[in-house]
């Protein structure tokens, strides 16, 4: 399989983390660059957190940008402390690091690397997608000259996680999200209906430990204080003792699209409405006149699972 040209959008997170980790260590990525937005936590704490991961999984090469810290419109809700703890990594305490962002902006290092690499380059965004938003508006040109963009968010059939209908990267920033789905870039879009049909538990936290390679003591110890602070946390809201796998499915799917099976639709982003604020809605009555997302709507559980662990294990 050849190598695929990504920058990754984060909100890190305790997911994220994961899918850091999968991008910083999959020999099949080719990672030019992180960028990071507010959600689980602030845009500085995400910065934070991003930078150390990549310490933690000796990438300090791969250069961290810092991006947005509030929607288009209106302001950020706060840190998801409930589910990623105080510093969006339940707690977990990093050793100190000197290691900074680097100066450019988020949105103006999209900008430039697509352009430096035209019809090369996937983007992952597994948080709000304000960054790519403001990117487009310095560049709608952009659009057509990404390869794909593969998005964790929205929710097709399945139930919302924020509100009945809508998921939290949608909700946090509708806005950005209608501006991005109706831009004409390819989208893939790795929503709940297949994020929540992969359960991670205990055995795979067991498992990390007792696998990981020499020399990555620190990378399981990690691994597995954020995972079983994530549990507790699922356990809590949901009466399950594990968790959904949102954000590494979709660098996973950008890697190998085989993970998934997708449906073509014309997903439209309520923007206003008081009931379905951040909903990701397609006409199914019929066969669509057009089409803005594949929407991933299966996935091979199994085979998705031994992947992750196997290139967090390396
Ligand atoms: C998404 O929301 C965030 O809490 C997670 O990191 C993930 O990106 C799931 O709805
Ligand atoms: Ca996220």
């Amino acid at each position: 399989m050849s190598q695929v040209n990504m920058i990754l959008d984060v909100d890190t997170g305790i997911d994220d983390s994961i899918a850091l980790l999968l991008a910083l260590k999959s020999e099949d990525v080719r990672l030019l660059g992180i960028t990071t937005v507010f959600g689980n936590v602030s845009v500085e704490q995400a910065t934070e957190n991003t930078l150390q991961v990549a310490n933690l999984a000796g990438r300090s090469d791969v250069p961290v940008l810092m991006g947005a810290d509030r929607p288009l419109l209106g302001e950020w809700d706060g840190p998801v402390v409930h589910i990623h703890g105080p510093n969006g990594v339940g707690g977990y305490s990093f050793p100190a690091t000197d290691r900074k962002p680097g100066k450019e902006r988020a949105a103006d290092f999209i900008v430039r690397t697509v352009n430096e690499h035209p019809h090369e380059l996937t983007l992952v965004f597994v948080g709000r997608l304000t960054n790519l938003a403001h990117a487009l508006a310095k560049d709608p040109g952009i659009a057509s000259r990404v390869k794909r963009l593969v998005l964790m968010g929205g929710a097709l059939r399945a139930p919302g996680n924020v509100t009945p209908v809508s998921e939290a990267n949608i909700w946090g920033d509708p806005e950005a999200a209608r501006r991005v789905f109706e831009s004409g870039m390819p989208i893939t879009m790795v929503g709940l209906d297949v994020t929540m049909a992969v359960k991670l538990n205990e055995s795979h936290i067991e498992r990390v430990v007792r696998e990981m390679a020499p020399g990555g003591e620190r990378q399981a110890a990690f691994i597995e204080h954020i995972l079983r602070f994530y549990f507790s946390a699922y356990e809590r809201e949901n009466g399950i003792y594990g968790s959904p796998a949102h954000d590494p499915l979709a660098v996973a799917v950008a890697i190998d699209p085989s993970f998934v099976e997708t449906e073509e639709h014309d997903i439209r982003i309520e923007t206003k409405g008081t009931v379905s604020y951040g909903a990701t809605l397609s006409d199914m009555r019929g066969t669509p006149k057009r089409t803005n997302a594949s929407v991933c709507v299966a996935v091979d559980t199994e085979r998705f699972t031994e992947y992750l662990l196997r290139v967090l294990c390396r």
